[in-house]
């Protein structure tokens, strides 16, 4: 069902490479002048979702070359066979579910979804309003989900972001095989009162097990008797949960059709559904099932998430970028970069074609990040002056969820000059200029113009909505799943598996063994046997 060519080797490539030569010289500002209703000619809103992508290096002729990439039938077939619950997955012949969760509208409901949903309904009915309670018949005051990945990043993003939705419930998040993650967690926690959320798909990640394993030797150490009440598990493995000594009820399946980084839709989302509610977290999902309607009807050309693949397919294999930023100018949504992160580079940093064949264009950039207020006093003298062009999300709620507008508004006005000047830039004699009215010496101000030369033709999208609630953010998160979808189903690969991360699983045990169990290791090079060594040295001395 897939495809086992490379979108570079199609005639319309070529035709997009030149568009690129002709435009690379090209002033963005510039091009609101030859197109004077471009501000609004390129911008979209839809979902509760505005994507405002007329700061990009490409025009109308641009457009029309970058559009040709996909034949039109494709946005719809691809949106179709996700929706629809084909074997998206092709490496694990296995369709892909998560969007199944936000499936509300249908009447007829998946029978595992449903009940999986129901299950989760009363557990978390149940613990917000403390009829179920700690093993010493106290009510719950605090939840610590255990899990790494998508386990973790997508609940503790939710829960973060939706700040004003919250019950009494205090939700913590442990995911580091360091043990001072949950050492420091625990440190304020009372165990009567602490209820355990060990969410692990397979149910075999070390940093997990272990966590969960510290756990339950805290709560046992404080007179519980088993984890009947203060331990849930959700897994696609309750086998193993079962044998950690979790009930079978309190184990919440996650179907292993799920992959890790969609699943906040579904029971791995059980953390933050305690921690805003089950009224709030059925937004989340109506959010997304509205980005997941658009991202199937909506033509290419007013089509959120093909929009924004098609322009990370520009600037990645026509520009060669090799990183996008993603930068919130939200507190809330400081975490969105780590998730798509995952999402991201998880699900596209791949080269393998379902042919066996590998992709000779490149795939997924580094997406990294921060909020913006932050990221202004840290990295972005590099955005503005570095020599690495890299395109930008900004995320951008228009009103404050709580407190002070006025406070708000001066970080939107950051967030646009910042877009701003990153497109304009200022030319030497622009900043000249400006060194000799601010009355510095003519000589100086020549020496020092060079240095504050900005050379501008930086891209960025402004994704904005009119403030963070849970639909919104549902649509959001379901907006950057689809446009991740859409660009593996362009480059061919799947974005489903993740082969990649377990051959260092496998290393990391064999030198296990080699450290714990003294067992020689032939295999291991030179190096990784010399860090050993000092390591056994510095332990042993202890
Ligand atoms: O190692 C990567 C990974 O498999 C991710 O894909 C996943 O989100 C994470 O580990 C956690 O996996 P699990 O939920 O099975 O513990």
């Amino acid at each position: 069902m897939t495809s086992n060519w490379s979108i570079t080797n199609k005639p319309e490539f070529q035709a997009l490479l030149q568009e690129k030569d002709r435009l690379k010289n090209q002033s963005i500002i510039k091009l609101f002048s030859e197109q004077p209703n471009r501000a609004n000619d390129l911008t979209i809103a839809q979902a509760g979702i505005e994507l405002d992508y007329s700061r990009h290096a490409i025009d109308r002729q641009g457009f029309d070359a970058l559009f040709k990439i996909i034949d039109r039938s494709d946005s719809h077939r691809f949106a179709n066979e996700l929706l629809g619950g084909s074997n998206v997955n092709f490496t694990e012949k296995q369709p892909a579910l998560h969007s199944l969760f936000r499936n509300r509208s249908s009447e007829k409901k998946h029978i595992v979804v449903s009940e999986i949903q129901q299950k989760m309904a009363h557990i978390v009915e149940d613990i917000v309003n403390g009829n179920k309670k700690g093993f010493t018949g106290k009510a719950f005051t605090d939840v610590v989900n255990l899990g790494i990945g998508g386990s973790y990043l997508g609940p503790k993003l939710v829960f973060e972001s939706l700040s004003n939705y919250r019950n009494h419930l205090h939700c913590h998040f442990v995911s580091n095989l360091d043990p001072e993650d949950l050492k420091a967690t625990l440190l304020t926690l009372q165990p009567e009162t602490t209820l355990f959320v060990v969410c692990s798909k397979s149910f075999k990640t070390e940093e997990t097990l272990i966590n969960a394993q510290n756990a339950k030797n805290w709560l046992m150490k404080a007179g519980a008797k088993d984890l009947e009440n203060n331990f849930i598990a959700i897994t696609e493995n309750t086998k193993a949960a079962q044998g950690f000594s979790i009930p079978a009820e309190n184990c919440l399946l996650l179907p292993k059709e799920v992959v890790g980084r969609y699943s906040i839709w579904t029971s791995a989302g059980l953390t933050c559904a305690l921690g805003i509610g089950w009224k709030s977290f059925n937004e989340l999902l109506s959010g997304a099932e509205a980005m997941d309607s658009h991202f199937k009807s909506a033509s290419p050309n007013e089509n959120l998430p093909v929009i924004m693949s098609l322009l990370e397919f520009w600037y990645r294999n026509c520009w060669n970028t090799q990183v996008h930023a993603i930068i919130p100018y939200s507190h809330n949504l400081r975490s969105l970069p780590s998730h798509l992160q995952q999402l991201v580079m998880e699900s596209n940093g791949k080269n393998a074609l379902a042919s066996g064949e590998f992709l000779e264009s490149d795939t997924a950039s580094v997406v990294w990040g921060t909020d913006g207020i932050n990221g202004q006093h840290s990295f972005y003298q590099f955005l503005h002056q570095g020599t690495v062009l890299c395109p930008i999300d900004f995320i951008l709620p228009l009103s404050p969820i709580s407190g002070d507008s006025n406070q708000h508004s001066k970080m939107v006005s950051h967030c646009l000059a910042q877009a701003r000047a990153l497109m304009i830039g200022r030319s030497t004699d622009e900043s000249y200029n400006y060194l000799v009215k601010k009355g510095l010496p003519e000589k100086y101000s020549r020496d020092l113009a060079p240095h504050l030369r900005m050379p501008g033709n930086r891209p960025s999208s402004i994704i904005s909505f009119e403030s963070l609630n849970p639909s919104v953010l549902g649509s959001l998160l379901a907006l950057y799943e689809h446009k991740t979808y859409f660009s593996a189903r362009l480059w061919g690969i799947n974005p489903f598996d993740q082969w990649g991360v377990e051959l260092g699983k496998t290393i990391s045990e064999n030198i296990q063994t080699v450290m714990f169990e003294n067992e020689d290791c032939n295999e291991l090079d030179p190096a990784t046997h010399r860090l050993i060594s000092k390591w056994k040295k510095t332990t042993l001395a202890d």
